[in-house]
Order: structure tokens, then C-alpha cells, then sequence
């Protein structure tokens, strides 16, 4: 029934390896000596305060950037491999800006992320009953939290080995962060993820595993709940106070409301 299993026994091999990964942006170091690796099942956190080198680190695993390193998806070298490439093995990427194609309709939207022969649309339909309503609508007249479900929609047409999906609840109002939430839990039903998330109850709620960065550098792996349910690891890394992470309502950390 889930595809993403591992081997019967022993530790699965991951969905994706990153290990020595650096990159570069305008002659920055951006990313350095990056290693970490995502489990083939459920969701990972990647965590760490603003400009610290999360959303480079997705672009460096895509190659939308220059990085050196290396990268393994399902125990395979992909590091060398231009963009496209990577998307069509099975890497989905949902953007930190969604980037929906305003002036289209939302089934528009759709066509065209469909890469597969077989794209699943059932599964969308399931997932996104709100937006098979709206399939007229354009996508730029649609609320943040709508556009936020086109674009993981679009991700989820396609059988894809892993996703990379960052900030999805950036700037959307607490209602609706939890609706992402949910729908990106039953997402991690089908596909592992990678998930850029600023909201810890958010964190806490999906995440089974945490990579926490600072200054490009990974500084802290290990079970999402451990690094949460320590206040001086939080203070130190994020630099927010532990109620923040602690069950509740959600807290904007700094976020537009
Ligand atoms: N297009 C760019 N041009 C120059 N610097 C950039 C660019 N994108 C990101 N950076 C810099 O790279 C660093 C990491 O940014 P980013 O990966 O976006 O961090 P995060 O996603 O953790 O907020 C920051 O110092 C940021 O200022
Ligand atoms: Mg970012």
C-alpha cells in the first residue's frame, strides 16, 4: 500500500544522502559541508534561523545552484546531474514562494506540472477537494493558504521519490497553517519529505527527524521531538523561547500576520 518502504530488515537505506555538500551564491559560502540524510518514510525537518542556508541547501540538492559534494537519492549519485534531471527521477520541489502561475486557472495550474503518463490525479482530487471547486479560478486570485495547496498539489501529481518542501506555512494565518499541516501529513503517507518549517507546532506535529542549521553548517541531527523537548538546543540554534515549541497554538515567529 506505501511504495516508500525500505528492505525488510536491517536499516533502511535512505531516500536521499547529502554529505560534504557547499555551495556558493555571489561568491558566498552559502552551504558548507553539509551532511544529513532523510529517512524513506515520513518527514524530516530542516530547521534553523532566517538566511541561515536551508533554502540553499534544497537548491544545492536540485542543482539549481553550483555545489560540490555529494548527493544520493535511493543510493545513486545525482550530484552531477543538471536540474531537469533530478525532477524526473523523482525529486518534487515545492518553492518557499509557492510561484503559482498567477494569470492561470488552478487547473491549468495542474496541466502543467503533469510529468507522468499516469499523473495522480485521484489522489489530488482526495487531497484538494477545495481547489477541484476552484478549477476555474486563477491561481492568482486564490487566498495564500490555496496557492500553497496548487502548489503541493502539483508536487503530489506525480510519483515522485522524495519531497522537498520549503516554508510551506510562511505568512499563512494560524487556520490555515494547520490545514497545510494536514494535508502534508497525509502527503508524507505516500512520499518521504524534506520540510523547510519555521512553526514548531507544526514541526512537532509531522516531523520525525530534525537537521538544524547555523552559518550554512549542519549543527544539531536527531529525533524532531529531542531537539523540541530541549529549550537551551532551541535557544541556541533558533533563538526563540520554548514556547514556541511547546504544544499550544501556533506561534509566528516574526511572520506577517
Ligand atoms: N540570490 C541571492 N543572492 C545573494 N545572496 C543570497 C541569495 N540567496 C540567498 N543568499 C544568501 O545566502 C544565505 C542563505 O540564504 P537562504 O538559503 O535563503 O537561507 P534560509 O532559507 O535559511 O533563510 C543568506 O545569507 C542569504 O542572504
Ligand atoms: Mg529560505
Amino acid at each position: 500500500m506505501n511504495t516508500a518502504t525500505g528492505p525488510a530488515s536491517g536499516a533502511a537505506t535512505p531516500i536521499l544522502r547529502v554529505a560534504g555538500l557547499s555551495a556558493r551564491i555571489a561568491g558566498q559560502q552559502v552551504v558548507e559541508d553539509v551532511s544529513f540524510s532523510v529517512p524513506a518514510t515520513g518527514i524530516t525537518a530542516l530547521l534553523g534561523r532566517n538566511g541561515v542556508g536551508k533554502t540553499s541547501t534544497i537548491k544545492a540538492i536540485i542543482g539549481l545552484i553550483d555545489r560540490s559534494g555529494v548527493v544520493e537519492l535511493g543510493g545513486e549519485r545525482i550530484d552531477k546531474e543538471a536540474t531537469y534531471k533530478i525532477i524526473k527521477r523523482g525529486v518534487g520541489y515545492v518553492p518557499e514562494d509557492r510561484e503559482v502561475f498567477s494569470k492561470l486557472t488552478v487547473a491549468e495550474n495542474l496541466r502543467l506540472a503533469e510529468r507522468d503518463a499516469a499523473p495522480r490525479r485521484q489522489l489530488v482530487e482526495e487531497l484538494f477537494p477545495d481547489l477541484l471547486a476552484r478549477s476555474g479560478q486563477m491561481a492568482g486570485t486564490l487566498s495564500g493558504g490555496q496557492q500553497q495547496m496548487v502548489s503541493l498539489a502539483r508536487a503530489l501529481l506525480n510519483t515522485n521519490k522524495v519531497l522537498l518542501v520549503d516554508e510551506p506555512t510562511k505568512g499563512l494565518a494560524p487556520r490555515i497553517v494547520g490545514e497545510v499541516a494536514e494535508t502534508l501529513a497525509e502527503a508524507a503517507r505516500t512520499v518521504p519529505i524534506l520540510l523547510v518549517e519555521q512553526n514548531l507546532h507544526v514541526v512537532r506535529q509531522l516531523a520525525g527527524g530534525a537537521v538544524v542549521l547555523s552559518g550554512g553548517r549542519v549543527v544539531h541531527t536527531g529525533p524532531a521531538r529531542d531537539f523540541l523537548d530541549d529549550a537551551a538546543l532551541i535557544h541556541r540554534h533558533l533563538g526563540v523561547s520554548t514556547d514556541a515549541a511547546a504544544p499550544g497554538d501556533p506561534v509566528r515567529r516574526g511572520a506577517a500576520q
